[in-house]
């Protein structure tokens, strides 16, 4: 069976965007690989965050994997800090990595741009690809699923597991990004020409667990043209093409298919449909996230996924070291 493995990180609340690029794709790949889903608080640590927050955003993640429809039994739910290899391996990474290769990355670029002065920059947010990859090559994984923006960590990582095997020989799989067909990029209600984002503006982005009413007000509102065509165009129409991408995703219909039924309809009754549909979803989530969290069962599937990852990433890292000459 192939391996797949994937992660998020808790900062800030969970999007929609989250969801659709993301979380569903682990649900339906979780019969066909094998597969490991983490947090990634380690990540999380890589720009500032209060710790009461990391707690509960995390505790957040791990109900919402859940409620989604993870099963730990077939699947390895780990918090990255458990398994303290992915922080040493994440160090040989970095050593293994160049200075111009990460300073290409587009998120380093693009979250470094918000912070007024340059000299402050967190060295971690620098490195953070170098741990992204040791998350990925701890396990051996083949397939990682993502949205668009991480397509391009995970092609670092390729070179990074390419570069150690050729130096070091055959250590590491060479991981494949996959990205899903619809909602690869869920863009933001407020400015369709940016990604829906947890760190962009609360307008443009449904959270997963925030009150309904405000996300049908979100969507309501949602940037638009003025041509009243439902159309599928991202060039052109980037806030339709958004709400399309969002309502295939979440019923299942193709793009084409929506387009068909919505001819001639108007822009109003369009984006209630997407309205409903968004809310449907949500509703049925937080109370299973409600139910997750009362449960006391979150603490007991951690530690069970924590041993099971250890087991590989320990494997994994002991065999890095030896070639290394560690030990
Ligand atoms: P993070 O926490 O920023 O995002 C988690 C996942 O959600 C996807 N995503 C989106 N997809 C579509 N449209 C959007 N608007 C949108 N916003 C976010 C992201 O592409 C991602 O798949 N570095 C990673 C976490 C990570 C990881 C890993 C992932 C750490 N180690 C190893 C895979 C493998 C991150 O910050 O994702």
């Amino acid at each position: 069976m192939k391996r797949m493995l994937s992660g998020i990180k808790p900062t800030g609340q969970l999007t929609l965007g989250n969801y659709i690029g993301a979380i569903k794709q682990f649900i339906s790949y979780q019969e066909e690989y094998e597969m490991f889903i983490f947090i990634a608080d380690l990540h999380a640590l890589t720009l500032p965050i209060d710790a009461k927050e990391l707690r509960k955003n995390t505790r957040d993640l791990i109900s919402v994997y859940l409620a989604c429809g993870l099963d730990p039994d077939k699947v390895v739910l780990f918090k990255q800090s458990d398994v303290h290899e992915h922080a040493e391996l994440g160090y040989i990474m970095a050593c293994n990595s160049y200075m111009g290769e990460l300073s290409r990355m587009t998120q380093y670029k693009d979250k470094t741009s918000k912070i007024s002065d340059h000299g402050s920059i967190p060295t971690g947010i620098f490195i953070y690809p170098a741990l992204m990859a040791a998350d990925i090559l701890l396990y051996d994984a083949n397939y990682i699923p993502v949205g668009i923006d991480q397509k391009q960590h995970v092609e670092l990582t390729r070179d990074l597991a390419i570069r150690f095997n050729n130096h070091y020989s055959e250590t590491f799989i060479v991981p494949e990004p996959i990205t899903p067909k619809t909602g690869a990029k869920v863009a933001s209600l407020s400015n369709p020409e940016k990604k829906m984002s947890k760190s962009e503006s609360e307008k443009g982005t449904i959270y997963l667990l925030e009150d309904l009413n405000i996300t049908r007000k979100k969507i309501m509102s949602s940037v638009t043209d003025c041509d009243n065509e439902i159309k599928y165009d991202t060039e052109h129409k980037p806030g339709i093409s958004n709400l399309l991408t969002i309502l295939s995703s979440l019923t299942g219909k193709s793009i084409e298919s929506l387009v068909e039924n919505y001819q001639n309809v108007g822009y109003g009754t369009f984006k209630k449909d997407v309205a409903d549909a968004v809310c449907k979803e949500l509703g049925e989530l937080q109370a299973k996230v409600l139910e997750i969290q009362s449960s006391n069962k979150i603490e007991e599937i951690l530690e069970e996924g924590a041993k099971k990852a250890s087991y590989y990433a320990r494997k994994k890292l002991s065999k890095v070291y030896r070639k290394v000459g560690l030990n």
